[in-house]
């Protein structure tokens, strides 16, 4: 089936079987490596990328079901001479060591504090009615979906903060 597809700003025609996932219409078919494989279950977060904004697990979305959407994956994000706020806290607080998952955490992460900013609650948030606010134990709460191996979740927290502007 002929579908076309928004990667990172450019209009990426495809003719795909219909069950293709997006992952692999990414991988396989455009080549974008950087998102990655864990699970292939919807368990792991390593696939995480944005579709019209918002974070999915692209290894649990069929590809023909975004014909027209605008992705955007870690290659999409920055670029090595111009990193993406995010990526660079990543770099500059170590928030990876294998960095297999790290696309994902990245991603993901970008998606949380701009669901932070739109008032999305969380299961941890006390009060419902109120803004949410992006503390360590939100950013945990809300990350919960991206596993890291390597266990770099308090670095992961830390650039968070920092992107989020809480450092402390
Ligand atoms: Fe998609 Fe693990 S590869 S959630
Ligand atoms: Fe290795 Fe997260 S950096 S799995």
């Amino acid at each position: 089936m002929p579908i076309m597809l928004k990667v990172n700003g450019q209009s990426r025609p495809l003719s795909l079987d219909t069950r293709t996932t997006l992952l692999d219409a990414l991988r396989e078919h455009l080549h974008l490596t950087g998102t990655k494989k864990g699970c292939d279950h919807g368990q792991c977060g390593a696939c995480t990328v944005l579709v019209n904004g918002r974070r999915i697990n692209s290894c649990l979305s069929l590809a023909i079901m975004h014909d027209g959407d605008e992705i955007t994956t870690i290659e999409g994000l920055g670029t090595p001479d111009k990193l993406h706020p995010m990526q660079a806290a990543f770099v500059k607080h170590d928030g990876y060591q294998c960095g297999y998952c790290t696309p994902g955490q990245i991603c993901s992460a970008v998606a949380v504090l701009e669901e932070i900013a739109r008032g999305v609650p969380s299961h941890v948030q006390e009060d419902l009615t109120a803004a949410p606010r992006a503390t360590n134990l939100e950013m945990r709460e809300r990350m919960s979906g991206n596993i890291c191996r390597c266990g770099a979740y308090s670095n992961i927290a830390e650039a968070m903060a920092e992107v989020a502007g809480v450092a402390g």
